[in-house]
């Protein structure tokens, strides 16, 4: 495990006069590089050859380093270029979905915006819901084997994959056949099959509300709300129901945008108070908790109950709703505030305090 000793010495030898933003080129990163443009900073971008006709098309990025595969974050030439341009990285989704917890906590050597330790509670469902139920939140029932669905459940497949070969089944026997079905899809593997997570279905809408913890300013700020865009379960609904039935379709869940949403205001206060629990109980667990963006994914019942299932401790795509201003974040900064120059401000603020080495892991 990557030691804070190790990260304050390299921060000991960066200019941070000159600190540079980096990030991968993916997710949020034109969010994280705006904003870091907007309060002085230099950005650098890790981009696949592919994708960087998006970075020049948005000038954003001083600094465009090409890679084959993002697993090259953890190849020692890189991550020396990025210490020698004075780099911090902010993580995103794409971190998590091409490295490994342990890769980024043993191997990736240049210092982070963000609690490294809180990575391991983030990743692992079972530490997740452990995090999410000492924090005081409302959680969908789990069921541990497929013998024992009784009720509508949601089945999802290992690991951070947008939602992506998600099903429903509501007995075992549904539940078997709509795994050979989804396998003769190929929408899942044979191995995957035993690691299927089977969580209660929640009736609602998706909820996504965006915080800030402030390391300066202690304090939880509240910044904005996404709902998400899915294909196709968005999409079920403009087919007649009968159709429905002939072709037997089964909603996936494959992410494809979000979607600004403002909320009944009564909505905000249990939001607010969960998004405070969750950072106090996240800096019980690993202090200093959560450093930065965190968002929680929920669903509203339709008697307002509000179920979390799932935290992200890092800028999540769906701030990318309010690059520019949202409702939320007007109502404390007024215009032009946002998740990525929330960031940026952090970390100008921390370094004009001279606390470097409390922001960064
Ligand atoms: N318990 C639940 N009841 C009803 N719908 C759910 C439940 N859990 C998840 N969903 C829906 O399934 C979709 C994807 O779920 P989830 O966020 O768990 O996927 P994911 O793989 O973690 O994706 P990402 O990493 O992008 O968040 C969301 O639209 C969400 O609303
Ligand atoms: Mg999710």
């Amino acid at each position: 495990m990557i030691t804070q000793q190790e990260i304050s010495k390299i921060l000991d030898k960066y200019d941070l006069k000159h600190l540079a933003i980096g990030t991968i080129g993916s997710h949020s990163a034109l969010n994280i590089f705006k904003g870091a443009k907007e309060e002085g900073f230099k950005t650098i971008c890790i981009c696949k050859k592919s994708d960087t006709i998006l970075y020049k098309k948005f000038p954003l990025a001083d600094e465009i380093i090409t890679v084959k595969d993002f697993t090259e974050l953890l190849n020692e030439n890189l991550q020396e270029k990025l210490r020698q341009l004075n780099t911090v990285l902010i993580p995103h989704g794409s971190f998590t979905a091409y490295l490994s917890t342990e890769q980024m906590t043993e191997n990736l050597l240049v210092p982070m915006f963000g609690n490294r330790r809180l990575l391991h509670w983030e990743t692992g469902r079972e530490r997740q819901k452990e995090w999410l139920q000492r924090a005081g939140l409302r959680l969908p029932k789990t069921f541990d084997k497929a013998e024992q669905i009784s009720e509508l459940v949601i089945a999802k497949l290992p690991g951070a994959k947008g939602g992506k070969g998600y099903f429903l089944a509501n007995s075992p026997e549904s539940f078997q056949r709509k795994v050979r079905e989804m396998v003769s899809r190929g929408l899942l593997s044979t191995d995957d099959i035993n690691s299927i997570h089977l969580q209660q279905y929640i009736l609602g809408v998706n909820v996504y509300p965006h915080y800030f913890a402030s390391i300066v300013n202690n304090d939880v700020e509240f910044l904005g709300v996404d709902r998400r865009y899915e294909s196709a379960v968005d999409a079920i609904g403009r087919i007649p129901a009968d159709e429905q039935l002939d072709i037997k379709i089964s909603p996936t869940y494959t992410i494809v945008g979000n979607i600004p949403l403002t909320l009944r205001e009564s909505l905000l206060p249990e939001l607010i108070r969960m998004g405070d629990n969750v950072a106090k109980t996240a800096n019980e667990l690993a202090p200093p908790g959560i450093i930065g963006p965190f968002c929680l994914e929920t669903i509203i019942t339709d008697n307002l109950e509000i179920y979390a299932f799932e935290i992200s401790a890092r800028i999540v795509a769906g701030t990318n709703v309010g690059i520019g201003t949202s409702p939320y974040a007007y109502l404390k900064y007024g215009e032009n505030m946002y998740t990525g120059k929330r960031i940026a401000l952090e970390i100008k603020e921390a370094l004009r305090r001279k606390e470097a080495n409390r922001i960064f892991a």
